[in-house]
């Protein structure tokens, strides 16, 4: 169903301690709102949050995982080894996985696969690269990620799906997408999933924005009539920071 949603992707970012400490002040400062409010710590913390954020309004996130269910992948991490610690959202397809760890699209049709066979939600990320913008070519890349990573699923699988637009020539640049360019690839990306598995569909999916996310820009981004939230990095590791972009709708 779409809702408002901001998630913090908090990367290779605090430790332990500092896992808790953030999270409890942003439990100590967060306002009652429609918006869910995910976070997702590295792997190592998540039982903790987990434990930290139950039954508080925040959920927790993983932001990877293996499409395999166990075996000799030295390293990773299974679908059931999250949903075992009651992590049942996970992000895939990041383009910081894209770009240092080769995750390609048909890869990553793999893992949504197992994230959805474990029934957990996919918070799946996608964007051109600053050359395919400039050669005005960021419609069809997108189209072709869409396609190739999502296109197989059928429609009851999108009711576990939220999509994440992240041009990457706007993650950690500050290089910000201006609302009208984040609107009028929103728009692209529901006209798209519309052709293929009809309005419904189209218009319960959430579809949010990522890439310098502050909270001097949130408030006109989310304005806009196809955004329906963001994915945060560096903002998301200071709470007045990721609860002032909370708060923007
Ligand atoms: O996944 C969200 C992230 O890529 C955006 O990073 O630091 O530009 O908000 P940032």
């Amino acid at each position: 169903m779409r809702k408002h949603i901001v998630a913090g992707n908090w990367k290779m970012h605090k430790t332990h301690t500092e896992t808790l400490a953030l999270l409890d002040e942003i439990l100590s400062k967060k306002q009652n709102s429609d918006t869910e409010i995910i976070v997702a710590p590295t792997f190592i913390n998540l039982k903790a949050a987990n434990d930290e954020v139950v039954g508080k309004g925040i959920t927790v996130a993983a932001q990877n995982m293996h499409q395999a269910e166990g075996g000799a992948f030295t390293g990773e991490i299974a679908a059931n080894m999250l949903t075992d610690i009651n992590v049942n959202t996970v992000i895939l397809g990041h383009s910081e996985r894209r770009a240092y760890f080769h995750e390609s699209d048909g890869l990553l049709a793999n893992k949504v696969d197992t994230a959805l066979k474990h029934n957990m939600r996919v918070i799946f990320c996608f964007g051109e690269e600053l050359k395919d913008r400039q050669k005005n070519n960021h419609f069809n890349i997108v189209e072709y990620q869409l396609r190739d990573a999502l296109f197989h699923l059928e429609k009851k699988d999108w009711k576990n799906i939220v999509l994440a637009y992240e041009p990457v020539w706007a993650i950690g640049t500050g290089e910000t997408a201006s609302p009208e360019q984040a609107q009028e690839m929103h728009k692209f990306i529901r006209s798209i999933i519309e052709k293929v598995y009809g309005s419904d569909i189209a218009n319960d999916v959430s579809i949010l924005y990522g890439g310098s996310v502050k909270p001097s820009n949130a408030k006109e981004i989310f304005s806009k009539p196809d955004v329906d939230g963001g994915l945060i990095g560096g903002a998301a590791l200071h709470a007045d920071d990721f609860l002032a972009i909370v708060n923007a709708f």
